[in-house]
């Protein structure tokens, strides 16, 4: 019978105990960490559906970004209203504290969860990968850009990511941005045969994406043009020489006027994180002010910033791995009074939450279990057989430290022996 494998670009990750600079380890070790940073910083945590109105996304994220021109995962459901499986959380943030009624409060979210783009996967790229994200809503620009960048050199420190770089823009006001896209379109416009297909169907529907084109040839033309740093305020480039000057200590940080971001809802300060370490998707993390959505969706004047991390990459340049916790190798040997044997592993678990205990559930000899708990890693093993169980006995081994000797326990040595295990 033909089996069925998971679909392009979306990958099981499965738990190796035994190694744990194996992907899927670290990735689930990234996402413990990240939830501890968020909390550090005194974030609330909101959790919102996978599925959405496809409206939201063409109305948040835009009907000219890739992401919604190509790459959503909509579907008719049984009432053939277009849904679609959330390619971000910005929108589903903003969507959710509007209909709830919080739009006039100021908030500090996070969120951790599955997205889904249909792109074309490669190395960091997948079609289903894991975000986690925050968002400041209900501050004007100022302390929430410099809170934001501290959380990335955070970040950056706590996974001792090698050279990080931080790039950062200022996109402007509505009317800056406006009155820079016309220039630019004026510019370009008679130069429209050297466009390729792509950054000539941006010029018509959003120009300030063309900045973003990886055609040297463009590059070297858009160099020669208006220059977005020329219709900045002044209030705007201090912010940006400010974050420079606050954190380039920490991390690298290089203002990037080319920096435009993939998703039509920005206005302001934007940023990326990215490393050497991960080939073409270096984008690790990013984010930026977004003072238009609320209102956009249909809610209150709220600014916005926040950004978002992804995942799988963080977890590709992390350097730190989980720290093992003490394993202990629960093994009975009893053929009929192995519900008392259990209950001696129940207790033992009551009495110490800092370690870890592996009941073997399987039948065996005791040196085929020995082996398993050698390969898990086991510290010690504890043996329970009929003697022990009618002596309220257990044997206890060493697998890690050979000068330790074997030795008889009865409940109440057992019972002081787990409690000081660390
Ligand atoms: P984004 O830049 O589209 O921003 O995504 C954030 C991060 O998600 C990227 O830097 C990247 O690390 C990761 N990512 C994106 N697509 C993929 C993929 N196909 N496979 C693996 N990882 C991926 C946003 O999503 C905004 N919502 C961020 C934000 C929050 N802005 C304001 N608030």
């Amino acid at each position: 019978m033909n089996i069925i494998n998971s679909l392009t670009g979306m990958i099981d990750l499965i738990d190796n105990s035994s190694n744990k600079e194996e992907i899927a380890n670290k990735i689930f070790f990234t996402e413990k960490i990240l939830k501890k940073t968020f909390e550090n910083f005194h974030f609330y945590e909101i959790r919102t559906p996978a599925l959405e109105d496809t409206d939201l996304f063409k109305r948040s994220v835009g009907d000219t970004s890739d992401i919604v021109n190509k790459e959503l995962y909509s579907f008719q459901d049984k009432n053939e209203k277009s849904i679609t499986l959330r390619p971000e959380g910005t929108a589903s943030v903003i969507r959710s504290i509007i209909e709830k009624k919080l739009d006039g409060d100021p908030q500090k979210l996070w969120y951790l969860g599955p997205m889904w783009r249909y792109e074309r996967p490669q190395k960091g790229r997948y079609r289903q990968f894991n975000q986690a994200g925050v968002e400041i809503l209900g501050y004007e620009e100022g302390m929430s850009e410099l809170e934001l960048i501290s959380m990335v050199c955070c970040i950056n420190k706590e996974f001792k990511i090698e050279s990080p770089v931080i790039k950062i823009n200022h996109l402007g006001s509505n009317e800056t941005k406006n009155n820079f896209c016309k220039a630019l379109v004026k510019y370009l416009s008679p130069m429209k045969e050297s466009l390729n297909e792509k950054d000539l169907s941006r010029l018509s529907k959003n120009p300030l994406r063309i900045l973003d084109t990886k055609d040297s040839k463009i590059q070297t033309i858009l160099k020669k043009g208006p220059q977005i740093s020329d219709y900045l305020s002044e209030e705007s480039l201090n912010m940006l020489k400010l974050i420079k000057k606050t954190f380039s200590n920490d991390c690298e940080i290089i203002i990037d006027h080319n920096l435009v971001r993939g998703l039509d809802y920005y206005s302001g300060f934007v940023f990326e994180a990215i490393s050497p370490n991960l080939g073409a998707q270096d984008a690790y993390l990013g984010g930026g002010r977004y003072d238009n959505l609320c209102k956009q969706l249909g809610g209150k004047d709220l600014p916005a910033i926040g950004m978002a991390i992804g995942i799988e990459r963080l977890a590709l340049i992390s350097n730190i791995f989980k720290n093992d916790k003490t394993l202990v190798s629960f093994i009975i040997i009893s053929s009929n009074l192995e519900q008392k044997a259990y209950k001696i592993a129940h207790d033992i678990r009551m009495m110490n939450s800092e370690i870890e205990i592996n009941v073997q559930l399987s039948d065996g000899s005791l040196k085929s279990k020995l082996r398993r708990a050698n390969k898990d890693k086991s510290s010690y093993a504890i043996i329970v057989g009929d003697e022990e169980l009618q002596t309220d006995t257990v044997i206890l081994k060493s697998l890690s430290d050979k000068e330790f000797k074997q030795k008889t326990l009865d409940l109440k040595e057992l019972k002081q022996f787990i409690t000081n295990l660390e």
